[in-house]
């Protein structure tokens, strides 16, 4: 299977996962990005077994909504029941990079809410220390600056990702050339840079269960 494939059947095997869990007052949490995007598609076939959800970006609430699928404030609701987004990067311990679509702080947001956070990826997304992938910092426009250069005393090398503008309105700085040892230390030691909205260290508030999309089917970690 290729990984267009692989993030389809790790899709599926998501919507097979919460479909049990699922009451008719159920709010489903959604994510964003390409793997997310085949998880709504899916979750438009079983769209009356819940009802609604709350979307992690604008771009996944008009996919939903595409769909006739309710879209609520999350200030609306009471419950988010699970979460179901991809990634970047996941290490054994279902700690993530995530961030590569610009919609991370929301989906830290909804992934904070939610009693279950899955996260379904396909397979070139497992590494054993995460860092190879550029973190992505959401950072207020005015601090982007400073921002770098406390990033470059943390000892990464922040990059600004020109023309992308979040749902927040801010801006995003991606830190090459780190080797993550330490997820929850470093997921802080960011958060204390002021001027930082995000990072996209999902750490302290890991995954619960991880599909994998891999030649040998969908794991379940
Ligand atoms: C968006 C994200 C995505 O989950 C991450 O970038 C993975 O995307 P894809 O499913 O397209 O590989 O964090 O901000």
């Amino acid at each position: 299977m290729n990984q267009d494939q692989l993030k389809q059947a790790v899709a599926k095997a998501a919507i097979d996962y919460i479909q049990p869990k699922l009451e008719s007052d159920s709010i489903v949490g959604v994510g964003t990005g390409s793997t997310a995007n085949y998880f709504i598609d899916y979750l438009a076939d079983i769209k009356g077994q819940f009802d609604g959800t709350v979307a992690s970006s604008e771009a996944s609430a008009e996919r939903l909504k595409s769909h006739g699928i309710p879209v609520y404030d999350l200030n609306a609701v009471d419950q988010v029941v699970v979460y179901v987004d991809g990634a970047d990067e996941t290490n054994p311990q279902r700690m993530l990079i995530k961030g590569g679509g610009a919609a991370l702080t929301r989906e830290k947001i909804v992934a904070a809410v939610a009693d279950e956070f899955v996260c379904i990826a396909d397979g070139s997304k497992w590494v054993d220390v995460l860092g190879a992938f550029p973190l992505p910092v959401e950072v207020i426009p005015m601090a982007r600056s400073h921002v770098a250069r406390e990033i470059v005393k943390l000892g990464g090398s922040p990059v600004y990702r020109e023309g992308v503008v979040t749902d927040n309105g801010n801006v995003i700085l991606d830190v090459h050339d780190l080797q993550i040892t330490d997820p929850v230390d470093f997921e802080n030691k960011l958060n204390q840079i002021v001027g930082v909205v995000t990072n996209g260290l999902f750490a302290a508030r890991n995954a619960d269960v991880l599909l994998l999309g891999t030649e040998n089917g969908v794991e379940t970690k």
